[in-house]
């Protein structure tokens, strides 16, 4: 019997078989009054809730989700509510640079003799469902099609990198060389203001290595098809945590890479750098000072300086060094104290929800659905196996609209929390420029404020925080709901 007076809303509910399933029917046999807004999915533990469920059900025009198990240490399959806890709690995190308000979606635990206790909480949800009102939807949003300035200010000094020992790194390699089938760098591409991967085997080869601020492409996305391989790499110090991540996941074997490293002191967005070139038939010059790149293209000189043209990744980079190297060439650099937030992700900071939604309606509008950003992710690994290619199951259509194109964005940012080390190569082969690097950016910031400041990336021995649990969550509060 509804007890709430407005029209019903569209609510969903994913509850556990063994608990808030039967929390809910014991609710029923004592004719307990609820509001009748809320389509039961019965799961078999809070722990099968895939956040694309959710995300799914927002998109689909779902105006809440709520999301029940058994309380912790009761799951029947002891740990599956400790997992869940920490994705759904990401997830909650995640929603707003979507633009969704957060508390459309929430979580608990009601156990099979808490009848009262699930009306209690079925009747609190609904009535802040009810006091957000029916959901905006991404079809209804006003686009919002350019992108607001981005505040540059970067945790350390951005330059060129002019004085990097280039000529000792190609030593170091050619000495290697002998016990490796191939070492990966960068060389020129298809003019001296482009850089393109370099897959060296030959003395010759070396001397082609390139090093600088054009090096945007990161190398390790081509390491786990050398598995089994000997094989060389030459590392960026966000590069690096490529690397990590991969030997984290056993992706690939540290016996069989050798890194090679020189610091970093960032590289450029060629997306803009492109744009202000403009068209042009041949580049006549390059020149590098120590804050700025001076390309000539038809005989127009034109200044790329570093503060002002470094990828949005390098503002915020805690890591110039390498965080794995077995040759380190240059001055150590630490890792960077302190953060700033990357400019992407302060861009959408500054919006309102309603903003967000428009923001992404306007940028999913212009995306391709070329898969460049997944292709070119490292950590993107199951490419074969891809839940947007997959028919069975179905999660995704090929349909044209940017709903359809943002939740495939949002399972790609999804499969990456607490994986993505924020290398940007998905932003950068973005043949559009859309900004989708901030969606990533969003996840590791709350992995970070919940799980001990984790970085993914930076110690190959660590736990993925998705990939463990812990009894008692020392900065998830999900019991402090209503
Ligand atoms: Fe209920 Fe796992 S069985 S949460």
């Amino acid at each position: 019997m509804p007890v709430l007076k407005d029209k019903e809303l569209r609510i969903v509910g994913f509850l556990c078989n063994w608990c808030s399933y039967g929390g809910a029917d014991t609710a029923g046999v004592a004719r307990a009054t609820q509001p009748t807004d809320l389509r039961i999915i019965r799961v078999p533990c809070s722990g099968r809730v895939d956040p694309l469920f959710i995300i799914k059900a927002l998109f689909e025009g779902a105006d809440g989700v709520l999301v029940s198990g058994c309380h912790p240490r009761d799951c029947h399959y002891s740990v599956g509510n400790y997992y869940a806890r920490r994705r759904l709690e990401v997830v909650k995190q995640f929603l707003p640079v979507l633009g969704i308000d957060p508390r459309r979606f929430e979580y608990t635990w009601v156990s099979a003799s808490e009848g009262q206790r699930w009306q209690q909480v079925v009747t609190d949800f609904t009535s802040q469902i009810h006091e957000l009102g029916p959901a905006p939807r991404l079809e209804d949003a006003e686009p919002l099609l350019k992108l607001a300035d981005m505040a540059l200010s970067s945790l350390h000094a951005l330059g060129t990198n002019r004085n990097a020992p280039l000529a000792e790194l190609k030593e170091a390699i050619k000495a290697k060389l002998p016990e490796l089938d191939c070492v990966i760098g960068w060389q020129q591409g298809y003019d001296q203001a482009h850089a393109t991967p370099l897959f060296m085997t030959t003395p010759e080869d070396v001397d082609k290595l390139t090093w600088g601020p054009l090096n945007v492409m990161n190398p390790a996305v081509f390491l786990p098809q050398f598995k089994g391989k000997k094989v060389g790499i030459v590392v960026k110090g966000c590069d690096s945590r490529s690397v990590v991540e991969l030997l984290q996941e056993k992706l690939i074997n540290r016996e069989d890479v050798v890194i090679f490293s020189m610091p970093c002191e960032g590289t450029l967005d060629m997306g803009r750098v492109n744009s202000v070139l403009g068209r042009y038939t041949r580049i006549d010059d390059i020149k590098y000072d120590d804050a700025a790149v001076t390309i000539t293209a038809d005989g127009k000189e034109h200044r790329f300086c570093m503060t002002e043209f470094a990828q949005g990744k390098c503002y915020s980079c805690v890591t110039p060094g390498a965080v794995i190297a077995d040759t380190r060439l240059g001055q150590p650099v630490p890792v960077q104290p302190g953060s700033v937030t990357p400019p992407e992700l302060a861009m959408l900071d500054a919006m309102t929800l309603e903003q967000r939604l428009g923001f992404w309606k306007g940028q999913m509008d212009r995306c391709l659905r070329c898969y460049a950003c997944r292709n070119a992710c490292p950590m993107c690994v199951c490419r074969d196996f891809c839940i947007s290619d997959s028919r069975n199951p179905h999660w995704m259509n090929q349909g044209e609209s940017p709903k359809d194109k943002l939740f495939f964005q949002t399972i790609h940012a999804l499969h990456l929390a607490g994986r993505c080390t924020g290398c940007g190569e998905c932003q950068r082969a973005c043949p559009v420029g859309i900004p989708i690097l901030a969606l990533r950016q969003q996840i590791a910031r709350a992995i970070g404020q919940l799980f001990d400041d984790y970085k993914s990336g930076m110690d190959q021995n660590a736990i993925p925080p998705l990939l463990t649990y812990a009894p008692e969550e020392k900065n998830i509060h999900e019991r402090e709901w209503k």
